[in-house]
């Protein structure tokens, strides 16, 4: 047997940030106020799977899909090796090891890609504003391939420990330092790194590209500013007497209140009858009145004072829907107009 390079370090680099990144995010991901780092702590995530995806394809030999990713009928014949005992002999992944690497990406993209889409949907009002139900289901899938991956890891770790045993070799040590033992006749191939540089670019580029996009466009660390309107604590503490079962407040329920046409003295009203359909807009009440945009980002005097936008929540809410509005109704009125 002899050592030879098998990891290259864009292998070991892109393994250490899934480790470090997964367990961060796992620590990150059940309060509230950490919501924000666990959102850009997946974003990185969801980088580095991109750069490990593309150097899947560019990378050097041992890093590419196409070295190590078998057909069932091989995996299973190296499964029945396994069991046997007497592993045959693979310088990279072997084919069962392999299955569970493109598991674990697989799972990475999908538990990834899902908190993304949940990063832009009602609960923080982002662009792409997706129905309750849909955002629903992808929090479904996040959580439930959030949770597969403590479980994979786990089998992941114990084929490693075992394969490390049938092969009577530091499997472990071989991810850190690069290096495993291979039959003597194993032709020496150091991984290429430099001749590869192009390809590094690329799987770099892409990553980076994807989290800087992202980053600028997801609404991260808004909801912070939005809770922290000391005037949405007020009616949040309104909306929890009213229903001890209330659960937050929902941009997309604030935008039908907002629109929501009712049968009134003079034919149909809504909100945006006097605020307009756009409410950074500037407003006009039937009688020509000229009323500033309602928008906080339009108009950042309004609802800094709690005393006002009560008086005219009662006031034009039993003028639009004949009854005052609920806490609720408030909060959410208000967290969809704080998104304009
Ligand atoms: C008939 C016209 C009209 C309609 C319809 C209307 N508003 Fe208004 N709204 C006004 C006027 C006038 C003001 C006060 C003028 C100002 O502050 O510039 C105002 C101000 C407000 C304010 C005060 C914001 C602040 O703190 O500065 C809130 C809140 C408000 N409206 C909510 C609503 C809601 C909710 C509805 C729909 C249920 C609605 N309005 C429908 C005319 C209207």
């Amino acid at each position: 047997m002899k050592r030879v390079k098998v990891w290259d370090i864009a292998v070991r680099g892109s393994h250490l940030l899934f480790g470090v990144l997964v367990l961060a995010a796992f620590l990150t991901s059940e309060e509230d106020d950490s919501t924000p780092l666990h959102t850009r702590l997946g974003l990185v995530l969801f980088g580095v799977v991109l750069f490990r995806l593309v150097w899947g394809f560019v990378g050097s030999r041992y890093a590419r899909f196409s070295e190590f990713v078998r057909s069932p009928r091989e995996v299973m014949a190296a499964l029945r090796q396994m069991v046997k005992g007497a592993p045959k002999h693979f310088v990279g992944h072997n084919p069962v090891g392999a299955v569970m690497v493109v598991t674990l990406l697989a799972t990475l993209v999908t538990v990834t890609v899902t908190g993304i889409l949940l990063s832009q949907g009602p609960e923080w009002s982002g662009p792409l504003l997706m129905s309750k139900s849909f955002a629903h289901g992808v929090k479904e899938v996040h959580e439930v391939s959030a949770w597969a991956l403590p479980v994979l890891i786990a089998l992941h770790v114990a084929g490693v420990v075992l394969s490390s045993v049938l092969e009577k070799q530091n499997l472990i040590m071989g991810m850190v330092t690069g290096f495993k033992s291979a039959p003597t006749q194993t032709p020496e191939e150091r991984p290429a790194f430099v001749a590869r540089f192009a390809g590094f670019l690329t799987a770099l580029v892409v990553g980076l590209a994807a989290v800087l996009a992202l980053w600028r466009l997801m609404p991260i660390g808004e909801a912070e500013a939005a809770v922290s309107s000391p005037l949405l604590s007020h009616y949040e503490a309104m909306a929890r007497a009213e229903d001890p079962a209330f659960k937050g407040f929902d941009a997309a329920r604030g935008k039908t209140l907002y629109f929501e046409e009712h049968d009134g003295k003079t034919g149909k009203v809504a909100c945006a009858t006097c605020h307009t359909p756009d409410a950074t807009k500037t407003g006009r009440s039937p009688a020509g009145k000229v009323i500033d945009p309602l928008a906080p980002s339009a108009e950042p005097t309004r609802f800094t004072d709690a005393a006002k936008a009560d008086k005219w929540f009662d006031r034009n809410c039993k003028q639009v829907l004949g009854r005052t509005c609920t806490g609720r109704e408030r909060g959410d009125f208000l967290t969809y107009v704080q998104t304009l």
